[in-house]
């Protein structure tokens, strides 16, 4: 049975990826994971410059998911080339970074710098951090700073890029159609949605940042309507992510359009989610009987 799939330029051995910032660098979670079993491994956010991120409580579990306002919180791109990129290059996997900037200059840097790198496959755009004062969001909610933003980074780099859109948007569609036409090589959706958690005892938000970015299966079924509308929209390969937890949350976005999924929240709870999901899928397409998955992919039967 054939797991590849293509996605952007790149091959991967299969569609699991772990999603950024609930992994890491990778080395965190090698210990209870083996790394080369995914298709990719995407790395928690960096800036140019290390972060602090929020102060706690930064985390806060919620119906079916959980808030966090960890404020990108990172080593910085220079101690991650150093540090932990030469670690990430044995692995025999795909290594996408997430990058976030609070300029379009920044996010320029990150793309020239870490395009640079070997080990680097991909990098993933992220455009869609709620959690921030500045930066992200700002280029994520607006099409025309969007559009902007991906022509200045895309003759920076023949690295794929990878632009992870935010949820946070009236038109999700319409937010996929300027990154294509921008240059982007492949879609990411969703990021958090922006949510709160108040504790009625003291009257005070639970999380200190006030608001933070809602994860975890409670959001799957807006992420999987944003994946096959965008689906609709554009050409370019999506990558589904928002609450998968098993094979069939997993095979639900690739019926939808996913080329590729990404699991965070159940990470967390369970740091053996992806071999799980990618056992089932493939238990999934032996008892279908298609050969290869590629063949899944938006095959939605819609009507009767
Ligand atoms: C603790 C935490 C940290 C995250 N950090 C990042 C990040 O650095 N960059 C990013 O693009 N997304 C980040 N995300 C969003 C996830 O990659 C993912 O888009 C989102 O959590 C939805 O997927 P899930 O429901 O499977 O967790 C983070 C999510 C969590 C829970």
């Amino acid at each position: 049975m054939d797991t590849t799939v293509s996605l952007a330029g790149l091959t991967l051995k299969n569609p699991v990826m772990t999603a950024s910032g609930t992994c890491g660098y990778g080395v965190e979670l090698a210990p209870f994971l083996d790394l080369s079993c995914l298709g990719a491994l995407v790395v928690k956010g960096l800036s140019v410059r290390r972060r602090p991120g929020n102060p706690p409580p930064r985390i806060v579990e919620t119906c079916g998911g959980m808030l966090n306002a960890i404020g990108l919180e990172n080593i910085g791109m220079e101690a991650f080339i150093e540090e932990c990129l030469p670690g990430l290059g044995v692995l025999d996997t795909r290594v996408l970074v997430n990058i976030l900037g609070e300029s379009e200059a920044e996010y320029g840097v990150l793309v020239e710098r870490l395009g640079d790198q070997d080990g680097v496959h991909g990098i993933e755009v992220n455009v869609s951090c709620p959690n921030v004062g500045k930066g992200g969001i700002a280029f994520g909610a607006d099409p025309c700073m969007l559009e902007k933003l991906i022509r200045f980074l895309r003759p920076k780099t023949r690295k794929p890029l990878i632009v992870k859109l935010s949820p946070n948007v009236t038109d999700v569609g319409e937010m996929a159609v300027r990154a294509e036409a921008a240059g982007a090589d492949a879609l990411c959706l969703i990021n958090t949605l922006r949510g709160m958690s108040v504790d009625s005892e003291t009257r005070r938000p639970r999380l200190a940042n006030v608001v933070g970015g809602l994860s975890g299966p409670a959001i799957k079924p807006v992420a999987l309507r944003m994946v096959w509308e965008a689906s609709g929209r554009v050409r370019i390969p999506l990558v589904g992510v928002g609450g998968i937890c098993t094979a069939q949350d997993a095979l639900e976005f690739l019926i939808c359009g996913a080329t590729a999924v990404q699991v965070g929240t159940a990470q967390l709870r369970n740091p053996q989610a992806c071999v799980e999901i990618l056992g089932g899928i493939e238990e999934y397409l032996e008892r279908h009987g298609i050969a290869r998955l590629a063949d899944l992919i938006g095959s939605l039967r819609m009507g009767s």
